[in-house]
């Protein structure tokens, strides 16, 4: 029997996710919004893409959760995106009274499943679910440092005019101004990049990374980046389904590793059929700590206006 993954918000990110688990025919998928017929429409117009690019998957739209019924994964977009001039913590009050409502409906249908969180603010929405779902911290987590590191292989490939395919990047902490790219450990074919680039380069690509969202949402002006997160998503769900025991960088619940406990951060973390099979604790310098460990406090932050 196929596997089964429910995308919950069928708009920018979510349609792009499950078009690409679709692609790569590993999965059903079911499309869930609350608009009716988006979730519909969009899982009509790909399932009739199937017999082009080849794929045998059934996806359905709905605005019910009777079909995600024992899902294995369940990924969710659903929340409003950044206007230009607003943080993703500006999202905080609208999402998290998402997030609740449909881990809620998703645990109830879907009691074992995996849960990915993609909506914003990231780390706080991750944590909401972790609290909503009552679920191990293995089986729900965030995805951002995909996204996040895939943006800073981009600027560094095009900076070296290299393949993007020898371009390790180490992203940690939380999705937004207090992430943590990690320059040491970033290498290109092995070589750290601080023996390839003068530190004035490597710091404007630091700031672009950080800054990436923004410059997206700064250039749409009616939404923010979907392409890159939706693939960044659906990686995050093959790693699970195909087993690969892949090593992601994940927003997960820390229970000590890093010196922090009880708060989501983005760390790098074995992806299997588990879940989050292992947290991976990296040796960082007392520097890196303490940017990490200010991640993690301002997710504490939007966790006290949240009553969390
Ligand atoms: P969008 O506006 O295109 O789609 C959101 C969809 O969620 C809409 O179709 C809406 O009808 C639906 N929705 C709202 N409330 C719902 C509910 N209670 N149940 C089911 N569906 C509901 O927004 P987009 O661009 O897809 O972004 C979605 C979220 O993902 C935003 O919060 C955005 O900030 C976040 N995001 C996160 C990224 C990450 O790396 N973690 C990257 C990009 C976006
Ligand atoms: C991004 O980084 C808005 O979180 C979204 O593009």
């Amino acid at each position: 029997m196929r596997s089964k993954v429910s995308v919950i918000g069928a708009g920018n990110v979510g349609a792009t996710c499950a078009f690409r688990i679709a692609e790569g025919g590993y999965a059903d998928v079911v499309l869930v919004d609350i608009v009716e017929g988006l979730p519909q429409g969009k899982g009509l117009d790909m399932l009739e893409s199937c017999p082009i690019i080849g794929s045998s998957v059934n996806i359905i739209g709905t605005n019910s959760y009777e079909e995600t019924a024992g899902s294995d994964i369940v990924v969710i977009t659903s929340g409003i995106p950044r206007k230009p001039g607003m943080s993703r913590d500006d999202l905080v009050a609208t999402n998290s009274n998402i997030v609740k409502q449909v881990t809620e409906n998703v645990v109830k249908h879907s009691p074992d499943c995996i849960i990915i969180v993609v909506c914003n603010p990231l780390d706080a929405m991750t944590q909401m679910a972790l609290h909503v779902s009552k679920f191990p911290r293995t089986r729900v987590f965030g995805q951002s440092g995909v996204l996040d590191s895939a943006r800073f292989r981009t600027f560094i490939a095009q900076e070296l005019n290299v393949s993007i395919e020898d371009v390790f990047t180490c992203v940690l902490g939380g999705h937004g101004d207090t992430m943590v790219p990690v320059t040491r450990l970033c290498t290109v074919g092995g070589v750290p990049i601080s023996d390839l680039l003068p530190k004035e380069k490597i710091d404007r690509m630091v700031e672009r990374t950080v800054k990436g969202g923004a410059e997206i949402v700064a250039l749409l002006k009616t939404g923010s980046a979907f392409y890159a997160p939706g693939v960044a998503s659906a990686q995050m769900v093959e790693a699970i389904i195909m087993d690969k025991k892949k090593i992601l960088p994940c927003a997960t619940l820390l229970e000590g590793e890093y010196g922090i406990n009880g708060i989501v951060a983005g760390v790098p973390a074995k992806l299997g059929s588990k879940g989050i099979e292992q947290v991976i604790e990296l040796k960082l310098t007392d520097d890196e700590l303490v940017a990490l460990k200010k991640s993690a406090d301002a997710v504490k932050g939007l966790l006290d206006v949240m009553g969390i």
